[in-house]
């Protein structure tokens, strides 16, 4: 709170001098020791309103910039995120200059024979910042950018960027949708491939905030495949869709030559127009192009908006955790899939990506257009799920079973991983005990205060 210092007489003086005098009246005041003593006491009467007024309209303008937007009405799955309302507009970021462009070159160095350089979008979210760290261990030359928006807990974003400013990356911070912006770090980085995870994610809080998934998932995808399109060479893309593609596909496992064009989700919409955007692209303008659809991903660093994640939180405080059941009791199940296999399939996707065929915005061939999914291939019961993390936090949960909303999530997801076991050698190796015995560890470390864990 900053301390309001009572004004000097002499400072508040001068606000007096600035009131606009009438001539002539203060004259014919000024005559007679009464009209001068009136004058006196008005003159000092104005003096203090004067003074609270301004004093009044300071505190007004004091409280306007410090006060919240408005909340979000965020009841979603996180509702003790300390998120305040979204603010998706492009911000002004303070970007640009020599001691900004000397960062950005350096972050994007490549530091080992026959590596990689790469501009990862959402480098400050959960699977980006994983994503980054492994590129960067790898002596890839790794450039981040995040807009760090509040839809969770943007400290949280904020750890992972030291954490990976610790290990040589630079976020710089942006929104996609900024092209004067993207096209500035394509002049000062000739980067030879995109990982794009930026993205409003999240099913049901599409359904408060629908235009920050059209925001962040569509502009902000065409906005990427537009100054990637005219950049000279052209970098391969790799990016993040979902599983969620699937909607209400109900022939298991999912394969990517299922039908997707039943979406349950404003967000799975997106990201199906995604998938349908990266053709255009990669049709007229020889962009290569890989989506990949994760499924459920989890661990440490995770997003404070997933069930596991909450979950834990919760059962800690000794708050009841709600558990959704489809019609008839039927099962909630969810293909986890471990971090470490989601980056090993993220970068073996980079790996295998073909170059892009044009050039400054022509199409010079065919290019490359890819689908995978990543996931694990065991759907795991949510119910499941808790009685794994009751286990390792050794507390009890208070269990509130609720109907599955209709609200965009569906039933189950699980995964057919066979496209991507030939293509990328994509083998998960985590199960969802030793995952989430991981991501618990991490939870209590960074909760404890340390916040310095590592990825
Ligand atoms: N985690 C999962 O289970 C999962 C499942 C399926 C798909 N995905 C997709 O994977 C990607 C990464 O997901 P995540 O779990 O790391 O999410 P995340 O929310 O932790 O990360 C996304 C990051 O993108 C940033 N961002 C959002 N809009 C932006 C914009 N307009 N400009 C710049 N930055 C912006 C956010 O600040 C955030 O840091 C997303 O595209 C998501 O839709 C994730």
């Amino acid at each position: 709170m900053v301390q309001m210092k009572p004004m000097s007489s002499s400072s508040y003086s001068h606000l007096v001098d600035d009131i606009p005098s009438t001539p002539g009246k203060f004259k014919m005041m000024d005559k007679s020791p009464y009209s001068h003593h009136r004058l006196f006491k008005w003159h000092s009467s104005l003096t203090k309103l004067t003074f609270w007024s301004f004093l009044f309209l300071g505190l007004i303008f004091f409280f306007f910039l410090r006060s919240p937007p408005p909340p979000p009405h965020h009841s979603g799955a996180d509702p003790s995120s300390s998120s305040s309302y979204p603010r998706r507009h492009l911000r002004n970021y303070s970007w640009g200059g020599p001691t900004w462009e000397k960062r950005v070159r350096s972050s994007a160095r490549v530091r080992s024979r026959n590596g990689i350089s790469v501009l990862v979008t959402g480098a400050a979210g959960f699977v980006g910042t994983h994503v980054s760290a492994a590129l960067k261990r790898r002596g890839d030359g790794v450039l981040g950018l995040d807009n760090f928006n509040d839809y969770y807990d943007p400290s949280l974003k904020r750890a992972r960027q030291a954490l990976l400013e610790r290990a040589g990356v630079f976020i710089v911070e942006g929104d996609i949708n900024d092209d004067a912006l993207l096209r500035k770090l394509f002049e000062v980085v000739a980067f030879t491939h995109v990982m794009h995870l930026a993205a409003q994610a999240g099913v049901r809080y599409a359904m408060e905030n629908p235009s920050s998934y059209v925001h962040s998932n569509i502009a902000g995808l065409v906005s990427i495949l537009e100054v990637c399109k005219s950049a000279n060479p052209q970098p391969a893309i790799v990016w993040a869709s979902s599983s969620s593609v699937y909607g209400l596909n109900t022939k298991v496992p999912f394969s990517e030559k299922d039908r997707t064009d039943q979406p349950a989700s404003l967000y799975a919409a997106t990201k199906k127009a995604g998938e349908e955007i990266a053709h255009t692209y990669n049709h007229i303008y020889g962009l290569s192009l890989t989506g990949l659809r994760f499924f459920t991903v989890y661990g440490p660093w995770g997003r404070p908006d997933m069930a596991y994640f909450f979950f834990t939180r919760d059962i800690l405080r000794g708050k009841p955790i709600s558990i959704f059941e489809a019609a008839n009791h039927g099962t909630v199940a969810r293909d986890f899939t471990y971090i470490d296999d989601i980056v090993r399939g993220c970068l073996s996707a980079l790996d295998t990506a073909e170059k892009s065929t044009g050039s400054g915005g022509k199409k010079k061939g065919p290019a490359q257009l890819r689908v995978f999914n990543l996931g694990n291939t065991s759907p795991v019961p949510v119910t499941e799920l808790v009685n794994i993390l009751e286990r390792l936090l050794k507390v009890k949960a208070k269990r509130h079973i609720m109907k599955l909303p209709r609200n965009g999530d569906v039933q189950f997801t699980h995964a057919n991983i066979s496209l991507a076991q030939r293509e990328l050698g994509y083998k998960p190796t985590t199960d969802l005990q030793m995952g989430l015995k991981k991501f618990v560890r991490w939870y209590q470390r960074f909760y404890a205060g340390g916040k310095k864990s590592s990825v």
